[in-house]
């Protein structure tokens, strides 16, 4: 028997659990494929646990959570939770604990799906944003004055540190490195108006080029990376961003690889534990219809085994998925797949027993 991991599995709420399941059904079959183990502990975190218990994210999971050799994650969100309550108290409370630093997201148009774009296809979309996923916007800096108020005062201040920013600028320049296809990193930022953050940005970005001497650099303001995302997308291989940015550039890069039923995403620390997700939201209005796309859900346990380095065990769940969407899913995009979420992931699975 080979190496056995534990891997903690958080479905959460919505749509979470049914499309975790198929994922684990086919992490199933890769390992036993490939001969390692996988020892899957539940959390049952979410809108459903949090109104029973009053309980988002106790400190002894997050303490169970750091001695895991991966999280696999469904989806967070109620409608009956407060917006801001369980994503800030449970899914980037998970990303800031453990300094998942990184959040890697490919944006990849796979044969058989459709895309919005007009004469683009699997060649032209194919690149990966890594955004950072830890500081920015997102650090929570900033308050209230007189709220409620006329003379009500917001302010919220994105939090860009050297150190913050320069790992994954480095990070984004190894990955380029490694995926080895067009060698080009974009830098998507603002520096003509948030001169501040991005100087900093900047600056990190053309002193670690040096260090990259092999890697094209160019750079792209936001809004005119999110013009080029639909009018070039061939020109990206790998983009680096801050959080924001990269928050919203990726829902734009999952419409444009067939929808949010497709788009896989990693949290990733590469000193430490790792959560993997798929990146549309919990969509409560079909949970437990057994309709959702567990493309998204099962393309993120890929990403696992190639964090875990079972890349064999990866690239079995890549070539399955492939070929699922090519010869037997109807549109994607649409919504329409022609198979129920239990039906999509026994496929995966199937083809991958019978490769
Ligand atoms: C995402 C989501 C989260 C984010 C929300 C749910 C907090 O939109 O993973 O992209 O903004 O990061
Ligand atoms: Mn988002």
């Amino acid at each position: 028997m080979g190496k056995s991991y534990t891997i903690a599995v958080i479905p959460g709420d919505g749509t979470g659990p049914e499309v975790v399941d198929e994922g684990l059904k086919v992490l199933e079959c890769a390992a036993k494929k490939h001969d390692f183990s996988l020892n899957f502990k539940h959390y049952p975190l979410g809108g459903e646990h949090y109104m029973k218990t009053g309980e988002i994210l106790p400190d002894n999971v997050i303490g169970e959570l750091r001695g895991m050799d991966g999280i696999f994650l469904g989806a967070i969100g109620h409608p009956e939770v407060k917006p801001g309550i369980l994503e800030k108290g449970l899914l980037l409370q998970l990303r800031f604990e453990l300094d998942q630093y990184i959040n890697l997201r490919p944006v990849r148009l796979y044969e058989g799906v459709s895309t919005p774009l007009k004469d683009k296809g699997p060649e032209e979309i194919d690149f990966v944003v890594i955004r950072e996923n830890s500081e920015g916007l997102y650090a929570g800096a900033g308050g209230t004055l007189k709220r409620g108020t006329a003379d009500e005062v917001a302010i919220q201040e994105s939090i860009n540190t050297r150190k913050g920013v320069e790992r994954c600028i480095r990070y984004a320049f190894e990955y380029c490195r490694n995926r080895n296809r067009k060698k080009k990193l974009t830098l998507c930022g603002k520096t003509n108006v948030l001169t501040f953050a991005f100087d900093l940005w900047e600056r990190a970005f053309y002193e670690v080029a040096k260090e990259y001497p092999d890697i094209e650099t160019d750079y792209a303001h936001v809004d005119a990376t999110c013009m080029w995302m639909v009018k070039n997308p061939e020109w990206f291989d790998v983009i680096v961003t801050d959080n924001m940015f990269g928050d919203i550039i990726t829902d734009l890069g999952a419409m444009i690889q067939g929808g949010m039923g497709i788009a896989a995403g990693g949290n990733i620390n590469p000193e430490g534990v790792s959560m993997f997700e798929p990146i549309g939201g919990s969509a409560p209005r079909y949970a437990g219809k057994q309709i959702i796309n567990p493309l998204a859900a099962i393309c993120s346990t890929q990403l696992l085994l190639e964090t875990l380095g079972e890349q064999k065990a990866a690239s079995d769940i890549e070539k399955a998925v492939k070929k699922v969407l090519k010869d037997d899913l109807k549109d994607v995009a649409a919504g329409k797949m022609g198979y129920s979420t239990a039906e999509v992931g026994s496929l995966v699975a199937d083809y991958i027993k019978t490769d």
